[in-house]
This record gives C-alpha cells, sequence and structure tokens, in this order.
C-alpha cells in the first residue's frame, strides 16, 4: 500500500532527469502537467497509523484539560493545513464525549528576507465571538513559530476563557520566535514534509501520511 502510493505519486521516482526513459516518460501525453517539471521523491516520514494513534492521545489530553461545560470547546483550525487532523481529532473528541464547534481562520505569512520579523495577514477571520468559550487553535506545524505567536495574541485579545494551542508537527530547528504550544504531535526534523494537510504547491494535501518531500536535481 505504502509503496503503491509511492509510485502513483511519484511514478518518475527511480528514473533520472537526463535518461532517455525519463525523457520518453515526460513527453507522454497521460503525464500530468506538474510532472513535467522536476521529479520529486516522497519518503515516508510518519505513518497513517501513528497518525491515528498519536490523534487518540491528543483528543485525551485535550479532554482532560477543559472541565465539562454546556458549551462545546471550539475547535478553530488553520486553513488550509489543518483540516484532515481537525476533522480526525473533532471525531475522536465526540467519541470521548467531548461536542465541539468548528471554526476556521486563514492567514498568510510574508518571511521577510532582509529582518527576522514576518507579517501575518488574516485572510479570513473566525465567523464567531470566542469570549468566554474554550478555544483550542489547530495548527497543522509549527515552523518558525510566527504564525502562532501572532494568532495567540490576536485571539487572546478577545478574552476567551481559555485558549490552547495544539499543532501536529513541530520543527524545534526551525523556530524563530518562542511560541507557548500545549499540545504537539511529532517533533521532526527541519525538512520539508507534506501530506495530511501539508501541501507543497497545493499538491498532496491528501496523502494518508506525512512525507518528506525530496525534489530531485
Ligand atoms: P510559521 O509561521 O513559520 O510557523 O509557519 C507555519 C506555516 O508554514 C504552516 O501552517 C504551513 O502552512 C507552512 N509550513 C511550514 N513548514 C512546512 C512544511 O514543511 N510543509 C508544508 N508547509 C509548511
Ligand atoms: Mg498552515
Amino acid at each position: 500500500m505504502k509503496e503503491a502510493e509511492e509510485t502513483l505519486l511519484a511514478p518518475n521516482f527511480n528514473l533520472s532527469f537526463a535518461s532517455p526513459a525519463y525523457l520518453a516518460f515526460v513527453a507522454s501525453p497521460a503525464v500530468p502537467w506538474y510532472l513535467h517539471k522536476r521529479p520529486m521523491r516522497l519518503e515516508v516520514l510518519i505513518s497513517h497509523d501513528d497518525i491515528k494513534a498519536k490523534v487518540k492521545e491528543l483528543a485525551t489530553e485535550i479532554s482532560a484539560s477543559i472541565p465539562p461545560s454546556d458549551e462545546p470547546i471550539i475547535l478553530l483550525g488553520i486553513l488550509k493545513g489543518s483540516v484532515h487532523f481537525l476533522s480526525d481529532l473533532s471525531r475522536m473528541l465526540w467519541e470521548l464525549g467531548r461536542e465541539c464547534q468548528l471554526e476556521f481562520m486563514q492567514v498568510s505569512s510574508w518571511h521577510g528576507t532582509t529582518s527576522s520579523s514576518g507579517v501575518v495577514q488574516i485572510k479570513k477571520d473566525i465567523d464567531c465571538n470566542i469570549e468566554d468559550r474554550n478555544v483550542v487553535i489547530i495548527e497543522d506545524i509549527l515552523d518558525t513559530g510566527r504564525t502562532l505567536s501572532h494568532l495567540r495574541e490576536l485571539l487572546n485579545t478577545r478574552r476567551p476563557k481559555s485558549l490552547q494551542i495544539c499543532a501536529l508537527l513541530s520543527k524545534p530547528d526551525a523556530k524563530v520566535v518562542n511560541v507557548e504550544c500545549e499540545y504537539i504531535g511529532f517533533q521532526i526534523p527541519n525538512k520539508f514534509v507534506v501530506g495530511y494537510g501539508l501541501d507543497f504547491d497545493e499538491r498532496y494535501r491528501n496523502l494518508q501520511y506525512i512525507a518528506v518531500l525530496h525534489q530531485d536535481e
């Protein structure tokens, strides 16, 4: 299954970029446009089974940290990378007897090339009032920390009852800004990863696993 998916998503895996076999392959009309660019290779880093086990663990911790109340927990997913994580986590919380309200924000970050400060722009704000509510921000990955640090500061001004952050992945070696993060699924090396919501140029979000994306020269 794993190998089959790798072959499907990176069919030029074993072909050298300049080889006649590769050139014949990309010239084929059946090959999608994006594979004409450069060969890509996916190396599985975290399996779907490991993700499922981690989701259960995190949901149990989140549930234990928020006292039961009449109002559902607000799970605030940061689009688009958190969609699968949020979806699995919310259903696991239901299994644990917790009701959740699903909300979303979308942000884009520009990381300046000449300064260490990044600008985070809100492209879509949350639709509801979070005052006096228990909120958990759900994010795919903590990289430099700029996005989550900005969001935590912004959302705290709206006076939630509690505000926590749950990131599936964290790259400690990429950290630029210190941000308090209550839940981290996996610490990973400072490599570009895709899958389970994470993309490269809007591709690979629907992999069931997390993979390191190698763009071969
Ligand atoms: P931060 O503000 O640098 O922490 O940026 C976090 C955002 O950058 C994440 O929400 C992702 O959208 C994106 N990102 C960071 N690292 C990766 C990666 O390895 N693969 C895909 N997206 C990433
Ligand atoms: Mg993201």
